[in-house]
């Protein structure tokens, strides 16, 4: 018999675990027979020593065995972030990718850390449900092309315990946990292609290149190890993608999005990783093909619909798409105020995050409510320039005066340059050490 204070010692001491070891681990919590106090002290022993590809490779078909692994007759795909500030790609692009044709099951995950989830902004639609079963996942996928689910007792349950975990004990950023939690539920929703948005900069987990092309490295291998062809885009998070942060105010962004509006970081991320994921799906041979019918399925209001019939059948209010004032609406609306002249040279995107705590308490504890209504709008990007005083954004709020520290938590987290910054690229190239950026590693 196997005990769990011995390997959590042997992790503790840098040793390599065996793929048994690590299924007992899991297996397990799962059960409800290794304790948190006991599974946070593994995770921590994994932070600090980490864990090499064999383990990583052990640990996350651990996680996939916890529950089932669904399998479509289709050329499936999917994108998955590592996370950022901001992030509501995943919106956008799964209509935009289904509406050219793809199948896409995505499983995806809630607020971890500093950083919203997916989830958490779609359940902000009244009805939208996340937790499909199997056969509403399935009909999902193959009469709108696309669905958004949360991980269950089904599906991927250990990362589910682990991921709510390791957000509570200081384990999120972690390479080896990050990797085994990401590729589990990608791999046992059923996609057969995958583009991961590999997220550095002062909003990610991941804050330099060079461990960014690490966890890229592991990403693709372990991925690839268990049969699943993926492609690395890593992007620039120093600044909150898009203009709006929050649950609601993300899905409304998306929406304006849909219906045409320009956003100019968001719109060159969106398409970079929806051509990717065709191209991939193959189902178009040339990037300008794919380019072409992406710039389409906007123009043509069909992604749009798309997301409708997709917020439909997953119980939500579709109207929202035309009404977005259906969506929760905060009662105060407060400026956010520059508070020096200059450059934008850096923006604390960590705190930025962290600063709607503020607003939501929902985000600190898993118990309870989140205040879907809640969220801030903020224009600048590194390499902008501001004037003192100008309003550089807004707080959208219940309460005022947690509203007002957010505001000034928000003004605090942007650094200003005397001197002229450069403004930053979205897209880094993905090769190791080489970026376009030169705000990187300061
Ligand atoms: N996204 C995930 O699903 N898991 C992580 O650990 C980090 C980002």
């Amino acid at each position: 018999m196997l005990s769990p204070i011995e390997l959590i010692i042997k992790k503790r001491t840098g040793k390599e675990l065996s793929s048994y070891e690590l299924d007992f681990l899991v297996n397990s919590y799962i059960d409800n027979k290794l304790p948190d106090y006991q599974m946070a002290a593994f995770l921590m022993a994994v932070f600090f020593q980490g864990m090499n590809d064999r383990e990583i490779q052990y640990l996350t078909e651990a996680y996939i065995q916890s529950g089932n692994k669904y399998f479509f007759d289709k050329q499936t795909v999917d994108k998955h972030s590592t996370g950022g500030i901001g992030d509501k790609v995943s919106l956008m692009l799964a209509p935009i990718v289904a509406e050219c044709g793809a199948y896409i099951p995505m499983i995806s995950g809630r607020g971890l850390g500093h950083t919203g989830g997916t989830l958490d902004k779609l359940e902000s639609i009244k009805g939208f449900k996340t937790d499909l079963s199997q056969e509403e996942f399935r009909n999902t996928v193959e009469t709108v092309g696309f669905s958004i689910i949360s991980q269950s007792n089904e599906l991927v349950p250990a990362d589910k315990k682990i991921y709510a975990l390791r957000d509570v004990s200081g384990t999120v950023e972690s390479l080896p946990l990050i990797t085994a939690s990401i590729l589990s539920k990608k791999i046992a929703e059923g996609a057969k292609n995958l583009v991961i948005d590999l997220k550095v900069g002062t909003g990610a987990f991941i804050s330099n290149i060079d461990q960014g092309n690490e966890l890229g490295r592991l990403l693709k291998s372990t991925s690839e190890a268990l049969g699943q062809k993926t492609e690395i885009v890593l992007s620039n998070m120093n600044s909150p993608l898009g203009y709006y942060v929050g649950n609601g105010v993300e899905v409304y962004e998306a929406i304006q999005y849909l219906k045409g509006k320009k956003i100019p970081d968001l719109d060159e991320l969106t398409k970079h990783l929806a051509v990717k994921m065709l191209i991939l799906s193959k189902n178009f041979d040339s990037e300008q093909e794919a380019k072409r019918n992406i710039d389409k399925a906007i123009t043509s209001g069909k992604a749009l619909e798309r997301f409708a019939r997709f917020i439909k059948a997953q119980g939500g209010d579709d109207k929202v798409c035309e009404k977005p004032q259906l969506l929760p609406q905060a009662k105060y609306i407060l400026p956010i105020k520059a508070k020096e002249t200059g450059w934008v040279r850096s923006i604390d995107g960590r705190n930025i995050g962290y600063s709607l705590m503020h607003i939501d308490s929902g985000r600190k504890n898993l118990d309870s409510i989140i205040d879907h209504s809640t969220g801030i709008k903020i224009k600048p990007k590194v390499g902008d320039y501001i004037n003192k005083n100008d309003i550089i954004g807004k707080v959208f709020c219940n309460n005022k005066e947690k509203g007002t520290q957010t505001a000034n938590i928000v003004t605090s987290s942007y650094f200003i340059s005397e001197n002229k910054v450069s403004l930053e690229k979205i897209i880094l190239k993905n090769h190791r050490g080489e970026h376009e950026n030169n705000n990187f590693n300061q």
